[in-house]
C-alpha cells in the first residue's frame, strides 16, 4: 500500500561524488525498495562535476546564467545515471519542468529529475515541486547532518538542530548566506517555500542511502525515534 509522497533532493556532492558507479547502484536499490511503499520523486544536484563545468564557464567570460544553464545540464547527466541504476522502476526521461513532473507522476514510476530554471539550485526544484505536488515529506539529504546555528566549518560554537520552525530556517540561512565564503546546507529560495508551504521537511546527513530509507520509514509510521536512525534536523511549524 501507497503510503506517502516524497519529494527526496539528493545533492550532487554525495550521489556523484567521483562518479562512484556503487553509489548510484546502492541509492538506485534503496529507492527501489522504498517506492514500494511510498511514491517517490527525487531531484538529484550537481555535485564536484558542476562546479568544475561552472568555473571553467566563468573563467572563460560566461555570465552567470550561462553558468547556471551548464550547472543544470550536468544535475540531469547525474538523474540520468540513476534514472539508469533504477532501470525499469524509474520514468525514463528526467522531467525538464515542473508540470512535466506532475504528468510523469501519473506513470506510477520513480521520478528522477536535476534542474529546472536559472538563478536557483536542485533545493528550490524540490521545495517547489513538494508545494507543487502537495508531498507529505520533503527530504533534503545533502553531505551535513543538518542544520547549525551558524558554519560548523568556521564557527565552533556552531550547534545543530534537531527540530526547528520554517521562520527560524529561514532566519539561520539568511544570516549564514550574508557571512563571505559560508553556505547554508539549504538554499535561501527553498527556505522561502518551506516556509510557505509548511511542507514537513528533513535535512540530513544522505551519504548512506540507508539512513535515508530509515527515515522515511520512521516518519510513516510516526513512532518514537528508532534506535540508529539519524534524523539530521526536521523542520516543521
Ligand atoms: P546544485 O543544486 O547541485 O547546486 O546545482 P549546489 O547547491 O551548488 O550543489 P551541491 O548541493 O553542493 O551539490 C548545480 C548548479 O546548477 C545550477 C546552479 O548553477 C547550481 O549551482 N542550477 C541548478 C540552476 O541554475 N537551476 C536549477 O534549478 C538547478
Amino acid at each position: 500500500m501507497i503510503t506517502m509522497l516524497v519529494v527526496l533532493s539528493i545533492g550532487g556532492s554525495i550521489l556523484a561524488k567521483n562518479l562512484d558507479p556503487a553509489h548510484f547502484a546502492a541509492y538506485g536499490k534503496a529507492l527501489r525498495e522504498l517506492s514500494e511503499e511510498h511514491r517517490l520523486v527525487i531531484i538529484t544536484g550537481g555535485g564536484v562535476a558542476a562546479r568544475k563545468y561552472i568555473n571553467a564557464a566563468r573563467s572563460i567570460g560566461a555570465n552567470e546564467v550561462v553558468c547556471d544553464f551548464i550547472g543544470i545540464d550536468v544535475t540531469r547527466l547525474n538523474a540520468q545515471l540513476l534514472i539508469a541504476a533504477l532501470g525499469n522502476d524509474a520514468y525514463p526521461e528526467p522531467p525538464q519542468t515542473y508540470k512535466e513532473a506532475e504528468l510523469a507522476m501519473a506513470s506510477g514510476k520513480i521520478v528522477v529529475m536535476g534542474g529546472v530554471i536559472p538563478g536557483q539550485t536542485t533545493d528550490a526544484v524540490s521545495a517547489i515541486l513538494a508545494e507543487y505536488l502537495n508531498a507529505d515529506l520533503m527530504i533534503i539529504a545533502t553531505s551535513v547532518d543538518g542544520v547549525y546555528t551558524a558554519d560548523p566549518m568556521t564557527d565552533p560554537n556552531a550547534r545543530k538542530f534537531d527540530v526547528m520552525t520554517p521562520k527560524e530556517l529561514l532566519d539561520v540561512v539568511i544570516s549564514t548566506e550574508m557571512k563571505a565564503g559560508s553556505r547554508s546546507p539549504v538554499d535561501p529560495i527553498a527556505a522561502k517555500i518551506i516556509e510557505r508551504c509548511n511542507i514537513e521537511t528533513i535535512v540530513m546527513d544522505g551519504k548512506d542511502p540507508a539512513s535515508v530509507t530509515d527515515v522515511v520509514q520512521q516518519e510513516s509510521i510516526k513512532t518514537e525515534p528508532v534506535a540508529g536512525v539519524r534524523l539530521g534536523t526536521r523542520i516543521i511549524r
